[in-house]
């Protein structure tokens, strides 16, 4: 009733009053985290977490978590521990529904999205919005559909996802996909439209941080966190054994050399990214040997 008030009066709608959430710079910084591998990946970016606030000074932190419970899944247990830790949303991607605890836990937590393409039928939702000091950020997931498994295209649901998202002045798509040419495409198509769109799935960075013609911060992979020694995250010695031998191997996951990458998404004006930069660094205090 005081929006019509307001309206009617033709007075603009104020934000609420809430603490400033906006960053030293005036805007709003937006720390996304990519894809957290097992346990040595949630402790490097706890580790990593007080580094990151000081000097990025993030409004918003964002995490793919689609690894985090043992390389593969998620659990309640260890959303919880991140969301506690200070993240604001958790993205996943194809290991969605590794673990079957995470299934109702997916339905009742707002802050946790799978990919939006997926069947409606399956567990989840593909989007949210949170909220810092009235600032709204929405954040889509997306799975590409090249090499990967999911029901619908990723090209058509993002219109729905983002007419779920209502009023926002930031959104971040995390497009999970194994083709560098989906994320480029997706990156063309949402120029201008959404804050930013980062790739994440193949745990390896990409050296393509910038932003589009329209102001749209976006980058093909962000990478990993977790350890660098192994393949993408396994045991570096079991992932050459199953190349080798073309047998089945039990896969672990490696704690070799863990680092965390990210992207640092900066940004004074709504739907608009001021500057990408991409973050890589070891564990704080960690030995890199071996
Ligand atoms: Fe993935
Ligand atoms: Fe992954």
């Amino acid at each position: 009733m005081a929006e019509r008030k307001a309206a009617e009066d033709g007075q603009e709608e104020a934000l609420p009053a809430e603490p400033d959430a906006r960053a030293d710079n005036g805007g709003v910084n937006i720390l996304f985290v990519g894809d957290i591998v097992g346990g040595i990946g949630r402790r490097t970016l706890l580790d990593s977490l007080p580094i990151l606030r000081e000097r990025y000074a993030p409004t918003f932190i964002v995490v793919n978590a689609e690894n985090s419970a043992g390389g593969l899944g998620v659990t309640p247990k260890i959303a919880d521990e991140l969301l506690a830790a200070g993240v604001d949303a958790i993205t996943l991607g194809n290991h969605t529904y590794h673990r079957r605890e995470i299934y109702a836990y997916l339905e009742t937590e707002p802050r946790i999205v799978r990919p939006a393409n997926f069947l409606r039928s399956q567990p989840g939702r593909g989007t949210c919005v949170v909220e810092r000091g009235g600032v709204r950020l929405g954040v889509i997931n997306l799975s590409g559909n090249l090499y990967l498994r999911a029901g619908r295209s990723a090209f058509t649901e993002i219109e729905v996802a983002l007419a779920d998202l209502g009023s926002v002045e930031h959104i971040i798509v995390d497009m999970h996909a194994e083709a560098t040419s989906e994320k480029v495409a997706m990156g063309w198509h949402l120029d201008g439209r959404v804050t930013a769109v980062v790739g994440t799935h193949t745990h390896v960075p990409t050296a393509d941080a910038r932003l589009l013609n329209h102001g749209t911060a976006y980058i093909t992979d962000v990478g990993m966190t977790g350890p660098r020694g192994g393949v993408i995250g396994v045991k570096r010695e079991q992932a050459l054994e199953g190349l080798l031998t073309q047998m089945p191997v039990r896969f672990e996951t490696s704690d070799v050399d863990p680092w965390l990458m990210g992207v640092l998404i900066r940004c004074s004006q709504p739907l608009r990214a001021e500057s990408i930069e991409q973050i890589l660094m070891p564990r704080p205090n960690s030995s890199r040997a071996s």
